[in-house]
């Protein structure tokens, strides 16, 4: 086996200052909110496979079914000596992508991006020791930042693999600005395999939000553990309730942490104290849910073009592969 390599794009320190940001803008809005991303610390990570797990998230186990079926064809289409994986998380639905690149022979390099640094490193050793011809160099990273930063192909061509959905946890816009900023670090010809959620039955995509385990639920109430721990902060995290709501209108589902009671909370690393009124909601995570029609637009819009669409029979989850024009 090769040593994997790990590169730093976004350090601790880089880390900080956007978590404070952060914490500064979204706690003194109204209403409340926080990005995603501070979700993902060791344990979120950990809660997230879990989630992936519970019978009523479809969302894993349908796009691993689309890329098992299509894999084959996706290898062969992108040639890629190097495949790149935007939150990549565990890579565990990866090791499909491997096997059929691979298996064409055109395969040298694995280069896995995420803000997570525990999840990346496990996912990169464990890669590591199953390819062992393969160079593996992971980047902690935020893909709505450092995408400049990726290693260029090595001859070849790159397929950039952004799966799970994650697309829809970024806000319009930044799925707009990330999308351009994707296009602009990839050379005509590359290609981006994008899963990404369909609109549906909300009685189906409701209860991925909310399952009966409550693994969710503690997925969401971690994002107050980190802060917490790494703002000093007071919340009483137990007094928080996890909601998830079908928005019509945005296309989104939304998690929500509601407040039980009335509170008051102090974050000294950021000097603010905030108040919530007994029922109050706090926006966590947006997970946006596509019509085909007008993602498809945003992605011509953005310069990848001729995009191949694989589906479910239920039309809940879509692989796309599409190259930058
Ligand atoms: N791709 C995996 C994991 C999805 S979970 C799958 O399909 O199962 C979302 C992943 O994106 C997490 O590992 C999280 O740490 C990472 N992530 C979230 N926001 C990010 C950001 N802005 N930049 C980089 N990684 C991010
Ligand atoms: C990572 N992301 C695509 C997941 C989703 O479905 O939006 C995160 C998640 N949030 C709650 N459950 C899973």
């Amino acid at each position: 086996m090769t040593a994997p390599e790990l590169e730093v794009y976004l350090s601790d320190s880089d880390a900080t200052d956007a978590l404070h940001h952060d914490v500064r803008a979204g706690l003194s809005a109204d209403p409340k909110w926080l990005p995603p991303k501070w979700l993902y610390d060791a344990r979120g990570s950990e809660l997230f496979e879990q989630i992936t797990t519970q019978p009523e998230y479809y969302p894993t186990r349908t796009e691993r079914e689309l890329l098992r079926h299509n894999v084959r064809e996706i290898a062969v289409q992108s040639e890629a000596d190097t495949l790149v994986e935007l939150g990549s998380g565990s890579s565990e639905k990866t090791r499909l992508l491997l096997d059929a690149l691979m298996a064409t022979g055109s395969l040298q390099r694995f280069v896995p991006l995420d803000v997570s640094e525990s999840a990346l490193r496990a996912a990169m050793l464990a890669v590591a020791q199953e390819y062992p011809g393969l160079t593996v160099r992971g980047a902690v990273g935020d893909f709505t930042q450092h995408l400049e930063l990726l290693p260029a192909s090595r001859g070849g061509r790159r397929l950039v693999a952004f799966l799970g959905g994650t697309i829809g946890n970024l806000l319009p816009a930044e799925r707009a600005a990330f999308f351009t900023a994707l296009r602009a670090a990839l050379d005509p010809g590359e290609l981006l395999l994008l899963g990404a959620g369909l609109s549906t039955d909300p009685a189906v995509m409701l209860p991925a939000y909310d399952d009966a385990a409550g693994v969710t639920a503690e997925f969401n109430r971690n994002v107050l553990h980190v802060l917490n721990r790494e703002l000093k902060a007071d919340f009483d995290v137990d007094a928080f309730d996890h909601v998830s709501v079908w928005d019509p209108q945005s296309g989104w589902i939304e998690m929500r942490l509601r407040a039980c009671r009335a509170m008051t909370v102090r974050l000294p690393a950021v000097g603010m104290t905030i108040h919530y009124a007994q029922g109050e909601e706090m926006r966590t995570e947006i997970s946006s849910k596509f019509q085909r029609a007008a993602f498809g637009a945003e992605l011509r819009e953005a310069g990848f073009a001729d995009p191949t669409w694989w589906t479910d029979p239920d039309e809940r989850f879509a692989l796309i592969l599409a190259a930058a024009t």
